[in-house]
């Protein structure tokens, strides 16, 4: 069958052949340490599952209208308001079908083909083949390579006529940085001067360990919240990567436009799931406080044993729950004879001889990287990291 131009475009992850791998490692009843999860590896708090349980028996079973059940629109307009200090009616949010979703809803909404959208490197993968769908072109910007931040000198020099959008996330997947409100404040300066509008997904804006979260974009001057899509949604922040909730906030037309193609795409997200949310958004701060202070000792935990690894450095991670770590000092080394060119090659032997799984760094635009995952146990982060050394101690 023919595929169309448009989804045979889209590259093969660079992740899928590592996680197939692990996938089948594991079936033959190996031990793999998983410091490839992008997800919190707690179960999702009680108070919601009880919500949507009874959400069922209460018959939350039918459709919704397409951006979500009004009371979570309140809860999420409440939300923003006394977390984020940002004003939102009701008819400026949409609730999707995960932030992912609520990402493609927004670039599918604002960009089209010949405009350029500035994409800070590293990035996550999903934002540069959203663009590439929504027929624009990225334009990388590459982070400095100690701190791995944007820079604003760096977008700056990457303007042009064309540019239309900047993909800014805050706390980042992969690097665990974390922007000062003074660089965010920069960045919007540019935005306001160029007429850039900014989508800042905030997903991981609970997990931060040094500080209070971040303030958004959106928040830092009363014009940005003209020319921000702020995006969020619970997966992260409440272990519920499997309901399938995220939402955005922005400009009324601009959410009516993402409101269209939502209606003709997926309609609304699962009904008990909004219930889900709504229990979420509103329960006990305390609950998200213990899932942070657990990744915050595995934080500490992961990043004292990497730091003790010969010629591996890394930003300490500030939020979100990785370290991504500079190997390429390892690349050209051999292992049994076999030559590691690559942060790909290196991701695959470590899995297949140590049993580790990590996500190269080229998945996220950067070669010579790995970037590890600290969503889970103290004792797999132990084991996991011995495995780590000893494996580079074998290289030749
Ligand atoms: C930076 C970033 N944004 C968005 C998402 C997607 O979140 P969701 O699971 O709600 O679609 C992820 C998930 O890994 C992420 O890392």
């Amino acid at each position: 069958m023919k595929i169309s131009d448009r989804v045979s475009k889209i590259a093969e992850s660079a992740t899928l052949a590592i996680t197939t791998l692990a996938r089948s490692m594991r079936a033959e009843g190996k031990k793999i340490i998983p410091f490839s999860a992008g997800e919190p590896d707690f179960d999702t708090p009680a108070c919601i599952r009880e919500a949507a349980k009874k959400a069922i028996d209460d018959g939350y079973t039918r459709y919704t209208p397409t951006t979500g059940l009004p009371e979570l629109k309140k809860a999420i307009c409440h939300k923003f308001e006394s977390e984020n200090s940002l004003m939102y009616k009701p008819d400026q949010i949409i609730v999707s079908c995960g932030a992912k979703h609520s990402l493609f809803n927004a670039i599918l909404a604002l960009c089209e083909e010949g405009d350029e959208v500035l994409l800070p490197v590293p990035y996550w993968v999903t934002y540069l083949e959203q663009i590439a769908l929504a027929g624009a072109t990225p334009v990388p910007v590459y982070c400095r390579q100690d701190t791995l931040e944007v820079e604003p000198d760096a977008l700056r020099e990457s303007i042009t006529p064309r540019t239309r959008v900047l993909v800014l996330n805050n706390p980042v997947n992969p690097t665990g940085v974390v922007y000062s409100e003074k660089t965010l404040a920069e960045i919007a300066e540019l935005s306001l001067q160029h007429d850039i509008t900014i989508i800042s997904d905030e997903i991981y804006e609970h997990l931060v360990y040094d500080q209070k979260p971040p303030p958004s974009i959106a928040s830092l001057d009363p014009e940005m919240g003209k020319r921000t899509i702020v995006v969020n949604g619970v997966s992260k922040t409440f272990a519920m990567t499997g309901w399938r909730i995220g939402y955005s906030a922005g400009p009324y037309d601009a959410v009516q436009a993402m409101s269209r193609l939502q209606d003709h795409t997926t309609s609304n997200p699962t009904t008990i799931s909004q219930i889900a949310a709504q229990a979420a958004l509103q329960c006990p701060q305390e609950i998200i406080q213990s899932m942070v202070e657990t990744f915050n000792r595995r934080r500490t935990l992961m990043s004292t044993l990497m730091n003790a690894l010969p010629d591996v450095s890394f930003p300490f991670p500030r939020g979100a729950f990785y370290i991504f770590a500079d190997f390429s000092a390892y690349l050209g080394k051999y292992f049994c004879g076999n030559l590691l060119n690559s942060s790909f090659d290196l991701a695959q032997k470590l899995l297949r001889e140590a049993g580790v799984a990590c996500v190269p760094g080229s998945a996220f635009g950067m070669e010579g990287f790995l970037r590890f995952s600290y969503a889970t146990s103290e004792d797999n982060i132990e084991t996991g990291m011995k495995q780590l050394r000893s494996f580079l101690e074998n290289l030749t």
